[in-house]
């Protein structure tokens, strides 16, 4: 099992390992207290692991409900949140109670947003079930629902009590599932860690790896909580440093509205990241292999490189992002595979830059 600390200002620790479903209740019992647990979890997620943790908590003395909201990003919305908060409510937690996220990163945004809010904010705890969820949105306290307008409109930073990753949740994973995580993985590479690339390109973090080499797929995503936790303890709130984890995401994010998120996160950051390397590589910010890396590594991962959307049509999503700031946006531009700069640019460089790099085509 790894422990990594997060020292945030609220500190706590990630738990990472197998079998650790079953250890739910010693590990809440050691960070939360309280006698009461709401669990927030979806209907792809909660037939398969809700019960083990309802268990582990009951075991250690806790009354335990479960709130089973329909899986799929369209549930992450005002609705569902008033729902989840009347639940916890007539379940009769107390602040000195917890709220546990089940499941993605839906779920994990929505739980947290949930807990941030109850009572202005009730004890919490993150257990990521997806690859995406355990290397990226559970660590870092970012809670959000989305609006009519567009994706996390409305959120919180809530850091949790604790993260309980267990990777045996990585076993039943649809392969385009673990795709979507990896986009943030090879992300992780290109913004800090060069090896961490080169293992990844030697090495794909697929299904079948998950399958048949568990203990290199912990120590993967050990490292890859390890360079979020730093960021994020650097830069909790995203005043600077935090906008590296953007790499990518401006131009991702419009890609994934343009296609009514009908793509996946990940193939839509493997887009971003491709276009915006070529775009830095056109300028001489980076050598002409660092996009030729990048992109391949991404089709390594069943990760698309390509859409089918327009420049107009991704510049025009891109103005709806909450990273532009009037009429200027933050971008990150990768100066060589582990190291990027964040740059404000005007909208109309950043046009050019999507003109530049995107790579229109069937792909996507
Ligand atoms: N996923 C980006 C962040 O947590 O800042």
């Amino acid at each position: 099992m790894h422990v990594i600390d997060v020292t945030t200002t609220k500190p706590y620790q990630v738990a990472l390992g197998t079998m650790l479903l079953e250890r739910t209740g010693e590990i809440v019992r050691g960070v939360c207290g309280g006698t009461r647990a709401v669990i927030i979890t979806d209907s792809n997620v909660g037939p398969l692991y809700a019960h083990i943790v309802r268990e582990s908590l009951e075991h250690e003395g806790y009354t335990v409900s479960i709130f089973t909201f329909p899986a799929g990003e369209e549930h992450k919305c005002a609705s569902t949140l008033i729902d989840a908060l009347e639940f916890i409510a007539e379940a009769q937690l107390s602040r000195s109670d917890c709220v546990i996220a089940l499941g993605g990163g839906v779920t994990g945004d929505l739980a947290g947003f949930a807990a941030a809010t109850y009572m202005r904010g009730c004890h919490f705890v993150q257990m990521p079930t997806s690859l995406l969820a355990m290397v990226d949105s559970s660590v870092g306290g970012k809670t959000a629902i989305d609006l009519k307008a567009g994706k996390n409109l409305a959120g919180a930073f809530w850091q949790p009590d604790v993260v309980i990753a267990d990777i045996g949740c990585l076993g039943t994973l649809e392969d385009d599932r673990v795709a979507d995580g990896c986009g943030e993985v090879i992300k992780h590479g290109v913004i800090a860690d060069a090896e961490l690339f080169a293992t990844l390109e030697q090495t794909p973090l697929t299904a079948d790896l998950i399958r048949s080499d568990l203990a290199l797929v912990e120590r993967l995503i050990a490292r890859n909580i390890e360079i979020k936790r730093d960021v994020v303890v650097a830069d909790e709130r995203e005043s600077n440093l935090r906008k590296l984890l953007n790499f990518g995401h401006s131009i991702g994010h419009a890609v994934e509205a343009c296609a009514n998120y009908q793509l996946g996160h990940g193939t839509c950051v493997a887009i971003g990241m491709v276009a915006i390397a070529r775009a830095a590589a056109a300028r001489g910010v980076c050598a002409p292999d660092v996009p030729q890396r990048i992109e391949a590594v991404c089709r390594a991962h069943g990760l698309a490189t390509r859409t089918a959307c327009s420049v107009d049509d991704i510049f025009e999503a891109a103005l709806h992002d909450k990273k532009r700031a009037g009429d200027a946006i933050d971008i990150v531009l990768p100066h060589r595979v582990g190291a990027c700069s964040i740059e404000h640019v005007s909208l109309a460089a950043f046009k050019t830059l999507i003109e530049d790099g995107i790579q229109t085509g069937a792909n996507a």
